[in-house]
């Protein structure tokens, strides 16, 4: 049996996705979604952009504190003032990354940077070995890689492994690739830069086309083995790169990836729920894996087929991404029996009996006030009772 790849995921909901206008999150907000993601065994959390407000730097030093399976990673520009933030607001982690970028694109160095190529190469150099002060983990992406010329973008990646950042993310910026040439780009990456196995391939893929995880699987077939993603795809725009359907296409096809991911799918659904809870961002009921309609069918063929066996009309089991199929509706009414399967179902674990009872007076006191609740209000009363220990 050959043994696969580690495909890693890079989940930059607390980031990149609160970039989308109107989906901004406070930093208790962000804490219950990274807890999420580390239930999920997502191996990499962007919580956010510590120099853009007091209260993102916040957030990232409290998710830094409340997460430990997974690293935190803080977003930085190629500035000291933003290195340093990143650094300091990442103190607390037990595994911290920083993310430091700088664009590579000709019109967003001359229109926007107002530099020159060879000053852009110095100073993402000197970014990565300032960032190094504060950690090892040190990602650099040239930003709008997807629209840069190959040569310079060798060059800066080239000299940028040199100067000890160990992950490369390639960013599609402005979603303008299309997914054959992206994987050629990430193929002639690897092939080009002389010390390109010295680090990881990231690809970073925006939706403007409609190709955002069409692109970041082309990119992983030709050997990028990490992905950032979002949960439900929010993101700047049109959104970045859904995790659920990353992580569902590679587990579902592993016959043509050569890696693969050790996130626990079924939780899936709480993720998905918990984000279009706290943003307000519905999902439309035709979404992949997650829409309310995705293990849904309506015309009688269909019925017929997937009463007789499911694999008929369908290449994965709800099940496996957290649909339960006889879901329990959980109120006032409901006991304790219900509520404590319900967490084990949701994959929480609550460590004593005296746990489990203040969480569920907790929840009763809830259940008074609120008709229905839901996966994303027991997370809420779970990690709350989590900030309180
Ligand atoms: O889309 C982009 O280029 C980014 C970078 C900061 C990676 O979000
Ligand atoms: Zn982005």
């Amino acid at each position: 049996m050959t043994v696969k790849d580690h495909l890693i995921i890079f989940d930059t909901t607390l980031r990149d996705g609160e970039q989308s206008p109107g989906a901004s999150m406070t930093r208790d907000e962000k804490v219950r979604i990274a807890k999420a993601l580390e239930r999920m065994r997502v191996d990499v959390i962007e919580a956010g952009f510590p120099i853009a407000s007091p209260g993102d730097f916040e957030a990232v030093k409290a998710v830094a504190a409340a997460v430990k399976e997974s690293r935190v990673c803080g977003l930085a520009r190629a500035l000291d003032k933003d290195l340093d933030r990143a650094g300091e607001a990442l103190k607390g982690a037990n595994a911290g990354r920083i993310h430091t970028f700088i664009a590579t694109s000709p019109i967003h160095m001359e229109k926007k940077l107002r530099m020159s190529p060879d000053q852009v190469l110095e100073q993402a150099v000197y970014a990565v070995k300032r960032a190094r002060r504060y950690t090892d983990d040190v990602e650099f992406s040239p930003e709008d890689a997807g629209r840069s010329d190959l040569d310079f973008l060798c060059r800066v990646l080239e000299a940028v492994i040199d100067a000890g950042a160990s992950t490369l993310n390639i960013p599609d910026t402005v979603g303008y690739n299309i997914p054959d040439q992206f994987g050629s780009l990430i193929a002639n990456l690897r092939e080009r830069i002389p010390n390109s196995d010295k680090a990881i391939f990231s690809v970073h893929c925006h939706n403007d086309l409609g190709l955002a995880v069409a692109n970041s699987l082309a990119a992983v077939r030709n050997g990028a083995r990490q992905v950032e993603c979002t949960i439900n795809g929010l993101g700047e725009r049109a959104g970045n790169a859904a995790l659920e359907e990353i992580v569902m296409t590679v587990r579902t096809r592993q016959d043509l990836f050569e890696c693969e991911t050790t996130l626990d799918t079924t939780q899936i659904m709480n993720c998905s729920r918990l984000v279009s809870g706290i943003t307000g961002f519905a999902v439309q009921p035709n979404k992949a894996v997650v829409g309310a309609n995705a293990f849904a069918h309506e015309s009688g063929i269909h019925q017929d087929g997937v009463l007789k066996n499911r694999e008929t009309y369908e290449i994965m089991r709800a099940q496996d991404v957290g649909w339960s199929e006889n879901r329990m509706v959980l109120g006032k009414h409901s006991g304790r029996n219900a509520f404590r399967a319900r967490l084990q179902e949701l994959g929480i674990e609550l460590g004593s009996e005296e746990e489990l009872n203040s969480t569920f007076s907790r929840f009763k006191d809830l259940a008074d006030k609120k008709h229905e609740i839901f996966d994303e209000d027991l997370q809420a009363l779970v990690t709350d009772t989590t900030l309180d220990a």
